[in-house]
């Protein structure tokens, strides 16, 4: 019983390790920036969210997926300002490849 158990945990580590990001994970780096972004907020605990993010996409489908996620989060959070958004990467310091807009074309991201 002991060792099923220990297989199992096996495989779930293996499978979240592999697991590519998904957009539970990128809403959840840029949720301390949702009160910046509405301007009820200071930036507070918002840019170590986005430099987490930023090292958490590595790769090119992972960068496409905080894209589409961010985009879709843009749009679907309300009294989102979208320059403070767009500006965000530069605010925080942090590189990252496309604008946060819910106009941005996730397809070109590389
Ligand atoms: C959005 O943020 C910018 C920069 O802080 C500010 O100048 C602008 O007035 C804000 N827009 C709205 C709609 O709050």
């Amino acid at each position: 019983m002991a060792g099923k158990i220990a297989c199992f945990v096996v495989l779930c580590m293996v499978i979240a390790h592999t697991e590519a990001l998904n957009c539970g994970q990128v809403t959840s780096y840029i949720i301390p920036c949702l009160g910046y972004l509405r301007g009820t907020a200071p930036l507070g605990g918002c840019c170590g969210g986005v430099r987490n993010l930023a090292s958490a996409a590595k790769s090119t489908p992972d960068r496409k997926t905080a894209c589409t996620c961010l985009k879709s989060a843009a749009g679907a959070i309300s009294g989102i300002n979208y320059s403070k958004a767009a500006g965000l990467p530069s605010t925080c310091g942090v590189n990252i490849p496309y604008k946060i807009s819910p106009s941005t074309d996730c397809s070109k991201v590389t």
